[in-house]
């Protein structure tokens, strides 16, 4: 089940009951925190179960970071706009492997849900992840917490992993087990889909890291404006940081917009440009470049340059 996206708001935290909600084997599943537990198994020298007590006995971290959806699985090319930007609390993966002991040969981790469905012609599936064993250890968290609050039913409760520079189909809600490997599983959320080729290599990769992208929130697409100079603004993200952003006004330049700097957490960054919009109807883009060079590219991605279109009235 893929619900529609609503629309981004423009607010730094999104507020939990504007986050998108991505459920692709049906309901939540019935969960709470005195039945949860989570098991860590396979290649592990001491197996383990944590009940809901044991993980909020274990230290605590708390920031914030871009929640994205990748986009419909099935139908690759149609870009999508679903991200959000929302404050975790939770425990370090790294924090629980460290008391299962991974053993040499483990080189990467499953995260499995506790939802059961069907999903793309299969059946009786489970929401199966999983990520190199290294990356796992230095950032997923094991989130119970979601701006302050305890996860929603839709949003993982009562315990999610969190991949905070990862798209969000990486970050396993309802996490019940753990499994690490010597390697990846073969299932239709790992190797079927989920994946791609990124532009100028021919291999095909899981999807992770999120691109660069950027989105304009101000002036509203498709609304009016008065004439004269107006503030063009709105976030822009990756998984590292975004080191710049340009606009565009028509067939104008791209010109440099001013750009937050990030911080210490992986949340977006807001931009703006003041610029004179003449009477009339008007096309407005962005595009941001990030700490590895990465551009958005004009058209035929996902994440491919954000265009509005605006009409400034005289006497508006
Ligand atoms: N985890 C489970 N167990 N089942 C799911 O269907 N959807 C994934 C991910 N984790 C999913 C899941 C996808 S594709 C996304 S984009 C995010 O959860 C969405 O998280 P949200 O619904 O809390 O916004």
């Amino acid at each position: 089940m893929i619900r529609t996206d609503p629309e981004t708001p423009d607010v730094y935290l999104t507020p939990v009951e504007d986050v998108f909600v991505r459920n692709h084997l049906g309901p939540h599943p019935r969960l709470d925190t005195d039945t949860w537990s989570l098991s860590v198994e396979g290649l592990v020298e001491r197996p383990l179960r944590l009940d809901f007590r044991a993980l909020e006995g274990l230290s605590q971290t708390r920031f914030t970071a871009v929640h994205e959806c990748f986009g419909n699985p099935l139908h690759p090319t149609v870009p999508t706009r679903a991200v959000t930007n929302v404050e975790w609390t939770g425990v370090p993966l790294a924090e629980v492997l460290e008391l299962a002991g991974p053993r040499p040969e483990a080189r990467h981790v499953w995260l499995e849900g506790a939802d059961r469905g069907d999903f793309a012609g299969e059946s009786g599936l489970s929401f199966l992840k999983d990520l190199p064993l290294a990356e796992a250890r230095a950032e997923v968290v094991l989130a119970h917490g979601m701006n302050g609050e305890p996860l929603r039913p839709d949003h993982g409760y009562p315990v999610r992993a969190v991949a905070p520079r990862m798209f969000g189909t990486n970050s396993v809600k309802w996490l019940t087990r753990i499994v690490l490997a010597a390697e990846r599983p073969e299932h239709v959320f790992t190797t079927r889909l989920y994946t791609r080729v990124l532009p100028g290599e021919s291999v095909v990769r899981p999807v992770r890291e999120k691109d660069v992208c950027s989105k304009l929130l101000a002036p509203k697409d498709g609304g009016t404006v008065p004439a004269g100079v107006r503030e063009l603004a709105g976030y822009a993200w990756s998984s590292g940081e975004v080191t710049a952003v340009e606009v565009a006004v028509d067939d104008g330049d791209w010109l440099p917009a001013e750009l937050e700097r990030r911080g210490p957490h992986p949340s977006w960054q807001r931009f703006r440009l003041r610029h004179h919009l003449a009477p009339g109807p008007h096309r407005i883009r962005c595009r941001a470049v990030d700490a590895a060079g990465r551009v958005q590219p004009l058209t035929g991605d996902r994440n491919a340059v954000h265009e509005i279109r605006v009409t400034a009235l005289v006497n508006g």
